[in-house]
């Protein structure tokens, strides 16, 4: 493609600048959540001999592997920021060759114990390693639910009985589940080993008991030190609970890489791969391309240009609804069909997307949307051209498709444009955001509109105007709250928020991992299978 973006023009430039002050922020951010508990936390996790979390994964993962980490900014803002990534790391790299999901548990961060969003983090990693079909890796480090929060933590489907639920029938669909334990595990936290189907203990630090001492005084009067009742010596000489016992963390992450490397794991297929061939567009120009603010239009071209291989593709009715750019294209060398906005959706973009879809399902070329969207169109002359059916058709190709789905909000993600782009109620593989995107009903300026007329209505002329200026205010204010991408992806509604120019590696991670599993995909999200 022929680029018209003019990195020297005054709007690129300012575009550019805005944007790198949102990297910025997010790389900041991303410090907090590497930082775990904090240094003298850290600083007692080593003087115990102990590993810290992101160096035990180092040093499972192969020499030079990616590591795609998943929603490493969970729980910012929440707890007054003291349980950062929601204290477990989890993201997929390769293990002797193997591309595996890995959860590990941070102990620097509250003993490792689960939080809301610990629990719906662990739960979206395995959910996420059951649809690509990778073995689970464990490295426990976790003190089980924290307390406090026990009752978003424990009794409903999703929280914690959940990840032991998958883990079984995750086992019993033939995706190993292997754990290494580095620490306490009591109650819920003994689960994890004890249903995986081989686990590594390391002496002196892990323990795995159903009630540690002070439950065990309690209740029957014993007194024991944890050593005696659930130490690594123990279970793997005495009770059998654990299968292998390392004298150090080192010998135990290699124990575990030895396990992976017998699984007799298929090789990777890579079928349909291409070599690849660099964009022809530098993918560091899309900042200055988006910039930041929403209300600004570009042509999504010019993005697609600088993610996809060689800035070459094949554009789907071109001349037709063209607020729906429909094109397949090649990226890190895997086929993949893009639905990207350009502008509101009108009845004509939304069935060309249906009926695009349908040409990726025959083709089994899996699907990319690219959300930057306010919605479909409103109105008379819409609402009498049907676009209510129409956006209905979009939505309706978009939860049936047969193919694997990924989403990127690259902008705006409002109203049932979430819904025709695939948001993540509609289950896409993965869903990664920009710092720049915003997520909400509607925008905050729409929204104080319509809550305020509302309630004028409601008033019938007895209007108090200083009140509905509050109304209004307020109402800006927490839209403005709830639709930044940190507070979104903190509450885990989305798998990471990701830098523009990151984008097209981290895709191409995902449409390998596609490309390896799907021979063997089988429909739609596995936790709504059953
Ligand atoms: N619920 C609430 N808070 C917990 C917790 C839990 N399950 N596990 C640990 N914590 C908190 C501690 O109170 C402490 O908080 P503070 O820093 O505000 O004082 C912090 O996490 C660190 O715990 P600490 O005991 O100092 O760490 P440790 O590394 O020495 O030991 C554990 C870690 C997990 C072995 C130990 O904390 C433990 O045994 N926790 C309770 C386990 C349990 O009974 N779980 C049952 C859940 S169903």
């Amino acid at each position: 493609m022929i680029t018209s973006i003019d990195p020297n023009a005054a709007l690129f430039r300012r575009n550019a600048a805005a944007y790198e002050a949102l990297l910025r922020e997010l790389r900041e951010r991303l410090a907090w959540a590497v930082g775990g508990g904090g240094e003298k936390l850290q600083a007692r996790h080593v003087e115990r001999g102990k590993i810290p979390v992101r160096e035990r994964i180092d040093l499972l993962l192969d020499p030079g592997s990616p590591f795609l980490e998943l929603s490493a900014l969970a729980g910012y803002g929440l707890y007054g920021n003291e349980v950062p990534a929601a204290g477990v790391v989890t993201g997929i790299g390769r293990v002797a060759g193997v591309a595996c999901m890995i959860i590990a548990n941070d102990a620097t961060v509250k003993g490792g114990s689960f939080f809301a969003e610990t629990v719906r983090k662990h739960v979206r990693a395995q959910e996420i390693a059951w649809e690509n079909r990778l073995p689970c890796l464990y490295l426990v480090d976790c003190g089980g639910a924290y307390l406090p929060e026990q009752d978003r933590v424990f009794p409903d489907f999703g929280h914690f009985g959940t990840t032991f639920y998958h883990q079984c029938r995750m086992s019993a669909d033939g995706l190993p589940q292997l754990s290494a334990v580095f620490g306490g595990c009591t109650a819920g936290g003994a689960y994890i080993p004890a249903l995986s189907d081989e686990s590594v203990m390391v002496e002196g630090t892990g323990r795995i008991h159903l009630g540690g001492p002070p439950i065990v005084k309690a209740a029957i009067a014993e007194e024991v030190d944890g050593e005696t009742l659930g130490g690594a010596a123990m279970h793997a000489r005495v009770s059998g609970v654990t299968d292998y016992l390392a004298t150090t963390e080192t010998e135990a992450l290699q124990r575990l890489r030895d396990i992976v490397a017998n699984l007799n794991w298929p090789r990777d297929s890579h079928a349909t791969r291409r070599p690849v061939r660099p964009p022809q567009h530098d993918p560091a120009e899309l900042g200055g391309i988006v910039g930041t603010d929403l209300k600004q239009p570009y042509d999504v071209h010019e993005v697609i240009a600088r993610l996809v291989d060689g800035s070459e593709w094949q554009e789907f009715k071109p001349e037709y609804g063209a607020t729906l750019v429909c094109a397949t294209a090649h990226l890190h060398g895997y086929p993949v069909g893009i639905l990207a906005n350009n502008g509101v959706l009108f009845s004509e973009s939304s069935t060309k997307g249906a009926h695009f879809i349908e040409l990726c399902n025959q083709r089994r070329i899996p699907l990319l949307f690219l959300q930057n969207i306010t919605g479909f169109m409103v109105g008379v002359e819409a609402e009498r051209g049907g676009i209510a059916k129409h956006s209905a058709k979009l939505v309706y190709a978009v939860a049936t498709a047969r193919v694997p789905r990924l989403t990127v909000l690259i902008g705006g993600s409002y109203g049932a444009g979430n819904y025709g782009m695939c948001g993540r109620g509609f289950a896409p593989r993965f869903l990664f955001s920009w710092p720049n995107a915003r997520i909400a009903t509607m925008s905050p300026q729409v929204a104080a509109t319509v809550l305020t007329e509302l309630r004028r209505g409601s008033l019938k002329g007895e209007a108090d105007t200083a009140a509905l200026a509050a109304l209004d205010a307020e109402t800006r204010r927490q839209f403005e709250e709830q639709s930044d991408p940190y507070y979104a992806t903190a509450r885990l509604w989305d798998d990471g928020v990701i830098e523009p120019a990151q984008t097209r590696d981290v895709l191409g991670l995902c449409l390998e991992l596609i490309d390896a599993s799907t021979p063997r995909y089988a429909g739609p999200s596995p936790v709504y299978r059953m």
